[in-house]
């Protein structure tokens, strides 16, 4: 069959239902421009061990360049013959080097070490583009926190009430995940860096070709210890796709946050225009899909991880074609957070933050509750006792329909004896976000030397 990959023992070719089947040039032709880095290096590798002349090497790599040039300007396109993007680019060569010279490039490999390599580099160019977007994200929040370093905002657990925080402790809460993720891309990086070209289809190759120096050409630091892990492994693939889940439900709690921070109840928060929608019916709305999509698409990122491991789960050694349904997954992962991230950056960057209105509501709900038991520890009150007193204050303060600062000094002694005026001096939202100068505590100057080691590391992964 013309262009083929295989036929000689069959007696028919391939049924349509087949074709139509097993093809995956729609989604593997983004492996094209990587598929002909490898045809180079293997060239070179095929000549240096004596298989091709120092002629035939030119030749070949002059076709490999006009076919490359040829993909890119989309002057070259699968053809609904070719099964997958190393079939069509292999017919390519021989359109432009001719039979003789062109195939001669297949000896010593196989689709499957060439596949497994390919993703690789597909996988380490797009980590890079991921990471500089999340260093963008991180960056936008750092400078959001930087810029109300002053807000005090109602600190939350169980979605209630429950002391106060500083505003920026609270967003670089968000940008702390993001930076393990780019600690995680970096990490994953490492298992990722060696070439499986030379594997051949699982055992490896008699043809003695230089595989170091493929890796080498093709960027990797190392070749795959195991031809047939080299061909048959996909946990890289799955663990980027594991990286791109958690970035998605990293993504996911912030976004939620923004969203009630946005509603009319909460206020703490405006979208800028550029990055809210509006309603095709409610002329007054003004909604945060930017958040709700970031929500949403950790799903589908989820998803992705999930159907891949599923793949995985049971496929015996060495290759088997299940191994094609590893593309699109991680591929849609990929697309999806590279449309995500800067949206999500944008939305962070431009946000504008009411801060009177969150001091307002930090001291709603008792959150100050803890200052006062923390108080009486200090005025040497065991505290199971401080802890019980104060439940108490809160009660009558309840009661009195006042918050903690708003009760009378004989109310105070009326609930203990132990409560003397003095308790106030810990009643503001500022004090007890100073006083809680731990490290990582929410103290201004804590969340300042946090703010600090936070802008250095992402600096240094
Ligand atoms: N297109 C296949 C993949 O994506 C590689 C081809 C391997 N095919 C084969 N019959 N061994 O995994």
């Amino acid at each position: 069959r013309e262009g083929a990959l295989w036929g000689a023992r069959f007696s028919t070719g391939p049924s349509p239902e087949l074709e139509a089947l097993s093809r995956s040039t729609h989604f593997d032709w983004r492996l094209a421009a990587y598929d002909i880095a490898g045809s180079r290096a293997h060239a070179r590798a095929l000549a240096a061990a004596g298989y091709l002349t120092t002629d035939e090497l030119s030749a070949m790599l002059d076709a490999l360049d006009r076919l490359d040039a040829d993909v890119a300007s989309g002057a070259f396109v699968a053809a609904s013959s070719d099964e997958d993007v190393h079939g069509a680019l292999e017919r390519g060569l021989i359109e432009r080097a001719g039979p003789e010279i062109g195939g001669k490039l297949r000896a010593g490999r196989s689709r499957n070490d060439q596949i497994a390599t390919l993703i690789r580099m597909l996988l380490r160019d797009h980590a890079g583009i991921i990471r500089g977007q999340l260093v963008d994200l991180i960056d936008a929040i750092a400078a959001q926190a930087d810029r109300h370093f002053d807000a005090i905002l109602p600190g939350r657990t169980h979605l209630q009430s429950a002391q106060p925080v500083l505003l920026a402790h609270h967003l670089l809460a968000h940008a702390w995940p993001l930076v393990r993720d780019l600690d995680r891309l970096a990490d994953w990086a490492k298992r990722a860096d060696a070439s499986p070209y030379g594997s051949g289809a699982l055992a490896g190759s008699t043809l003695g070709l230089d595989a170091a120096a493929v890796a080498a050409e093709l960027g990797f630091s190392a070749v795959t210890p195991n031809s047939i892990d080299g061909t048959s492994s996909r946990d890289v693939v799955a663990e980027f796709a594991y990286v791109a889940a958690q970035i998605g439900i990293d993504l996911s709690r912030f976004a939620e946050d923004i969203i009630l921070w946005n509603t009319r109840e909460f206020g703490f928060l405006t979208l800028s225009d550029g990055y809210s929608t509006g309603s095709s019916i409610m002329p007054q709305k003004k909604n945060p899909d930017i958040a709700e999509l970031a929500r949403g698409k950790s799903g589908r990122l989820l998803g992705n991880l999930t159907g891949l491991l599923t793949t995985l789960k049971g496929l015996p050694l060495a290759y088997n074609r299940d191994l094609q349904e590893d593309k699109e997954p991680v591929f849609d992962s990929i697309e999806t957070l590279e449309v995500l991230l800067p949206a999500f950056a944008g939305m962070v960057a431009t946000a504008q933050f009411h801060v009177e209105r969150m001091a307002e509501q930090a001291p709603v709900g008792f959150s100050l509750a803890t200052d006062v038991a923390d108080w009486l520890v200090r005025q040497g009150v065991p505290f199971r006792d401080a802890h019980e007193i104060t439940g108490a204050l809160v009660r009558a303060a309840e009661e009195a329909d006042t918050d903690l600062g708003g009760l009378t000094d004989s109310q105070l002694a009326g609930v203990s004896a132990r409560l003397t005026p003095e308790v106030r001096s810990v009643l503001t939202i500022e004090g007890s976000v100073a006083s809680r100068d731990n490290i990582g505590g929410t103290a201004p100057v804590r969340v300042r030397e946090q703010l600090g080691l936070l802008t250095a590391k992402v600096r240094e992964i």
